[in-house]
């Protein structure tokens, strides 16, 4: 996937006024995952640029016309839990995506994440691999993914999340320099808890209502 910034910050009303709701601490976890889902189809539209097409001909009902396919298979791979909140929106652009899983959390003490699943379509290796997570904190957890995926043998890999601390972007740039980001919201900067401040809180928890 060439033709994209290193970041992209989606800059729109519609995704600022969900992410007010998202950060409000009162919101509950239906509207959570609404404003969520919302958000996820811009950020999705924005993650899926550049991809490479297929020129086809196709036949209006008037004649005869240039018309295009994608020219490459998508894999979507979801960090759990609070990737899955993501996964729909880009289905919704390319039904025909496969959709990998790696199980990710991060050690509450170390901050440090800790894989414990994996489960990806074959044929990575010859995809573009669109990896979400709502959150990029400390990077780890993202980093290490993509350093998981490309031992599977993905070249071509982005990475979609909804907020990320300077530090988590950092991180990943440093690590990963050929991997682009997109996101809806740079924050201020990580706490003591590695907590993205002002952030949302945990997305995961959010999203599936186990705060
Ligand atoms: C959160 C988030 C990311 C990770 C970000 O997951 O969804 O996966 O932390 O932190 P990092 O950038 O410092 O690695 P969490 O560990 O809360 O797991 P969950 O998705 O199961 O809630």
């Amino acid at each position: 996937m060439n033709s994209i910034d290193p970041v992209t910050i989606v800059d729109h009303p519609v995704v600022a006024r969900d992410l007010t709701i998202l950060r409000n601490k009162n919101t509950s976890h239906p509207i959570f995952r609404m404003a969520l889902s919302r958000i996820a189809i811009i950020l999705a539209y924005h993650s899926l640029k550049g991809l490479p097409l297929q020129k086809i001909d196709v036949e209006t009902p008037i004649r005869k016309t240039d018309g295009f396919e994608l020219d490459t298979e998508i894999v979507v791979v979801s960090i759990l839990r609070a990737g899955l909140g993501l996964v729909d929106a880009v289905t919704q652009f390319i039904p025909e995506a496969k959709i990998g899983h790696l199980g990710m959390y991060r050690d509450e003490l170390t901050h440090q994440p800790v894989d414990y699943y994996s489960k990806l379509p074959r044929n990575i290796e010859n995809s573009h691999v669109l990896l979400v997570d709502p959150m990029l904190a400390t990077g780890g957890s993202a980093s290490d993914s993509v350093s998981f995926l490309k031992r599977k043998g993905a070249k071509n890999i982005r990475f979609m999340c909804l907020i990320s601390a300077p530090e988590g972007i950092d991180r990943l740039q440093n690590d990963h320099p050929d991997i682009s980001i997109i996101t809806a919201a740079v924050d201020e900067c990580l706490n003591e808890q590695a907590f993205i401040v002002p952030g949302l809180g945990d997305a995961g928890d959010r999203i599936f209502g186990t705060v």
